[in-house]
């Protein structure tokens, strides 16, 4: 069925979460779980639409300084997946926007698209999953006037696969559906509800790194001593499990403990950096009840467990002292909803 002739409404709104692995990378390549959560830090997306004989779309990010206008022929060759030359850094809004299209059964269509983040790029927080999960969102709520997580979860996971290669699915997922992920390699990711909203506090070292290289190096340290650090890999799959009751129970000091453990194995692994290791012990000794590194390491980001949003205020004032880019939100249930 058609939406184009029932439009409900000419706009669209959709906000969406970033994210964070709290517990599991790395070993996670090697088959162990892992879990990811939705943190409140949002990306929002704002489409104006109309009916048009052919697809058209303009996307605007004021943040990332750019807009860019896709006539009807080059969105058709990015959804036939035929644009290998001159490629923009929006093309997976756009490759959205097509499967949009698609999946709504809808022909010609005008669209201007606004994003706009709050998420650090390339810190590994999820930003560019979420700004393709609130594009999507806004897309179908101004075709639709509502949206199916589900749904946005399917198409915000073409535009990944456009931006990351052959990404696991985690962000895309966990963005969406808002909540935790518990995720293992090659299995359907597995969501759960957050008993509470959990304060963070995140510093982001803005060292930046490569997730391919650090993730091979881990790969030559395991075939170099395999014994060891298989160890090291099923201490880490127990602490997931445990850190997956912690969660479901809001069990704080369990959880910050359980991170302090993982953050001790990361850097076992070679994936810590001293900026931070320093912050994770500003934090420690400002009263965090736990913290670690995130994703890959290498740079990128640590996060911090506070008690309350009082204590993750002292914090992130500690480590912004300090020199760091720090700042406070809270592990959320909250996925890609309309605004
Ligand atoms: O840097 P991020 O947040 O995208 O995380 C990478 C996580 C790794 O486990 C290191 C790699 C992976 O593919 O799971």
């Amino acid at each position: 069925m058609s939406h184009i002739n029932k439009l409900l409404d000419m706009n669209g709104c959709a906000t969406a979460p970033a994210k964070v692995i709290l517990f599991g990378e790395h070993s996670v390549v090697h088959g162990t779980p892992a879990i990811a959560v939705a943190l409140n830090l949002r990306s929002r997306a704002h489409v104006q639409v109309e009916k048009s004989d052919s697809p058209q779309l303009t996307v605007k990010s004021p943040v990332m300084g750019l807009e860019i206008s896709f006539s009807s022929e080059r969105l058709n060759a990015l959804g036939r997946s035929a644009l290998d030359t001159n490629p923009t850094p929006l093309d997976p809004i756009a490759l959205a926007f097509c499967h949009v299209l698609r999946s709504t059964k809808t022909k010609g269509l005008r669209a201007t698209l606004t994003i706009d983040s709050e998420i650090p790029i390339g810190a590994g927080l999820g930003s560019s999953a979420s700004v393709a999960t609130s594009s999507v969102g806004a897309f179908l709520s101004a075709l639709n006037g509502e949206i199916d997580s589900l749904q946005v979860r399917e198409i915000a996971f073409k535009s990944e696969e456009l931006t990351h290669g052959k990404p696991s699915g985690i962000d895309n997922t966990v963005i969406a559906l808002g909540g935790l992920v518990y995720f293992i390699k090659g299995q359907a990711p597995e969501r759960k509800e957050l008993s509470a909203e959990i304060p963070l506090v995140i510093a982001n070292t803005q060292i930046p790194r490569s997730t391919a290289t650090l993730v091979s190096n881990v790969a030559a340290l395991f075939k170099r001593k395999p014994k060891a650090i298989q160890y090291l890999f099923d201490s880490i799959s127990d602490i997931v499990e445990q850190g997956l009751q912690a969660l479901l129970k809001n069990d704080l000091e369990d959880l910050g403990e359980l991170m302090d453990i993982n953050h001790g194995i990361l850097h076992a692994l070679g994936v810590s950096h001293p900026l931070l290791d320093r912050y994770v012990w500003i934090a420690r000794e400002g009263g965090a009840l736990g913290a670690k590194l995130t994703g890959a390491g290498g740079g990128g980001c640590m996060i911090a467990l506070a008690e309350d949003a009082q204590h993750a205020d002292e914090i992130k004032q500690d480590l912004i002292k300090a020199g760091a880019d720090a700042f406070t939100s809270v592990l959320t249930n909250k996925g890609v909803e309309t605004c």
